[in-house]
């Protein structure tokens, strides 16, 4: 019997670990890690702020952690960072879980906004933040029946400093264009999306499913971009279906992946 893999959580901008807590409660067969991105959380700070850079620094943490091969599973930001670790170390990688993301570039008003955003937390700090991202961050079905749930996203934006979320802006602001990486996933993937997610809608899922072969989709009802926390249960019934299909230790032989060294 071979062992199952860990599971990797990459978290969005601009939480932290503790986003993921429903999903870490529910899969209890392998080891589960949610690595904080550098300067989320208390973590120092990027000398330059990039996406590859936050993948750079998200291996280093695996590798102190005696981590070579996992299943990596990446919400939004934690997407974009997870491309970066296509590009710098694919042969990490033994599934794919890509939630609520997508790969291209943002558009001039999305830059525009980013660059107001900037200012916003550099001059109001986090609480700001918290204020304008949140009636997009979830969807219709949260905000009238799950307050809560935004209640702890505010929590969870609020308790970051203003250096990180201005870090997370600059280094998406800089992001590149990430589509051509989906040819390299060799890796099963799961692409699931909120039904209800307006930043990163149904139609990037679409998208990202067509360019992974092999890949499957899921579409979570009744949830917006904050998929996991506003839907855990169909969440969490996807991830673990997906699990249970992704080869242990095993798979590592399998053509297509290459060793860790
Ligand atoms: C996130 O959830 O990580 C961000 O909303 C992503 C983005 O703004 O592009």
């Amino acid at each position: 019997m071979s062992e199952n893999l860990p599971l990797v959580f990459v978290h969005a901008f601009p939480m932290g670990a503790a986003m993921w807590q429903s999903q870490a409660d529910a899969v209890t067969d392998r080891r589960v890690l949610a690595p904080a991105l550098a300067g989320f959380d208390g973590r120092p700070r990027l000398d330059e702020p990039a996406m590859d850079g936050y993948a750079r620094d998200l291996l280093g943490a695996l590798d102190t952690a005696g981590i070579g091969r996992a299943v990596f599973c990446g919400l939004s930001l934690g997407g974009y960072v997870l491309f970066g670790v296509l590009r710098l170390a694919p042969e990490r990688l033994a599934g794919l879980i890509l939630a609520d993301t997508r790969t291209s570039v943002d558009t001039p008003e999305r830059l525009a906004a980013r660059r107001r955003s900037l200012a916003t937390a550099q001059q109001q700090g986090p609480a700001a933040i918290a204020e304008e991202m949140i009636p997009g961050l979830v969807g219709p079905t949260t905000h009238a029946t799950r307050p809560h749930v935004a209640a702890a996203i505010r929590r969870l934006i609020e308790s970051q400093t203003a250096g990180a979320i201005a870090d997370g802006l600059q280094a998406m602001i800089t992001r590149p264009d990430s589509a051509s990486v989906l040819a390299r996933v060799r890796v099963p993937t799961l692409v699931l999306v909120g039904s209800e997610d307006t930043i990163t809608p149904v139609s990037d899922a679409e998208q990202m499913h067509r360019a992974i072969a092999g890949s499957k989709l899921v579409v979570i009802p009744a949830a917006g971009h904050m998929s996991n926390m506003e839907a855990p249960g169909d969440f969490n019934r996807a991830l673990l279906d997906f699990l249970d299909a992704v080869p242990g230790d095993a798979g590592r032989h399998r053509p297509g992946i290459q060793n860790v060294p």
